[in-house]
């Protein structure tokens, strides 16, 4: 029986990448409808999570699902659940908008008639309708922000995973992800997102996991584990790593 309140569910995870431990026995889940912050400092090893929960990378040990989905041996049903926001700008350069949304789509098996109008569904509520014929390079910044949210949704995921998804943005754009963000989960999708900025996680979420050195050092409620004192090393940390010192 499938568990469907359990929208993530990280079972005892470790992975290496040559010698180096880059989780070590990372156990977490994610409730459906929860706004999730997974914090911590550069290298803390939340990048490795998100590629280990969307499929991207391998693992030594333990067992990932989503949804009841195991991430391995049921790839395509968990990938499906599953809209991913990198960090990276990673778009193809040849197509226009409105074609890059439709070859995603084209990957959950969805026809090109739909897709299409999906597409234009979502260029507008991001406000790229104007931008709908032409190439990302010829987008801001915070246009292709706003793309890579659209594109992470074309499919109409029940979990939306952002990785630092406001990293190097400055306030307005941040505001306005914020904005969407929260938004996006009022209609009922799940989120998970990554974080270094300890303000973005208090925020916005629901729930925060603050990771380090790639373990689970506190994981619960926002409130809970705010007031933890003992928390105040690695929140010192955290925001001693943060590039930009541009949160007010
Ligand atoms: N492809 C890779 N090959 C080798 N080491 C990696 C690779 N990706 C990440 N690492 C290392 O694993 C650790 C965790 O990285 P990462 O998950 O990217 O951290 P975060 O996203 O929290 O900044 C870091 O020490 C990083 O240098
Ligand atoms: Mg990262």
């Amino acid at each position: 029986m499938r568990n469907s309140e359990i929208a993530i569910s990280v079972q005892n995870v470790t992975k290496f990448y040559g010698k180096l431990k880059a989780l070590d026995d990372v156990n977490f889940e994610v409730r459906r409808g929860d706004f999730f912050a997974f914090l911590g400092p550069n290298g803390a090893g939340k990048t490795t999570t998100i590629n280990v929960i969307t499929g991207l990378s391998n693992y030594r040990a333990g067992q990932v699902e989503v949804f009841g989905h195991n991430t391995i041996i049921e790839y395509p049903q968990s990938r499906r659940l599953l809209g991913l926001c990198a960090q990276e700008f990673n778009f193809d350069p040849f197509v226009t908008l409105h074609q890059l949304l439709v070859y995603q789509a084209g990957y959950f098996g969805i026809r090109p008639g739909a897709a299409a109008k999906r597409a234009d569904e979502l260029l507008e509520r991001f406000q790229l309708t104007e931008k709908r014929n032409v190439k990302h390079r010829a987008l801001s910044g915070g246009m292709k922000k706003r793309l890579l949210i659209c594109r992470a949704l074309i499919h109409d995921p029940e979990i939306l995973i952002l990785d630092e998804p406001t990293a190097g943005c400055d306030l307005e754009l941040k505001f306005l992800i914020w904005d969407y963000l929260t938004q996006l989960n009022k209609e009922g999708k799940t989120i998970f997102l990554t974080t270094h900025y300890m303000e973005e996680a208090e925020r916005l979420c629901r729930t925060i996991g603050i990771i380090n050195h790639g373990r689970i050092v506190r994981i619960g409620n926002k409130q809970e584990v705010l007031k933890d004192k003992s928390l105040e090393a690695v929140f010192l940390e955290v925001t001693g790593t943060h590039e930009g010192g541009n949160i007010k």
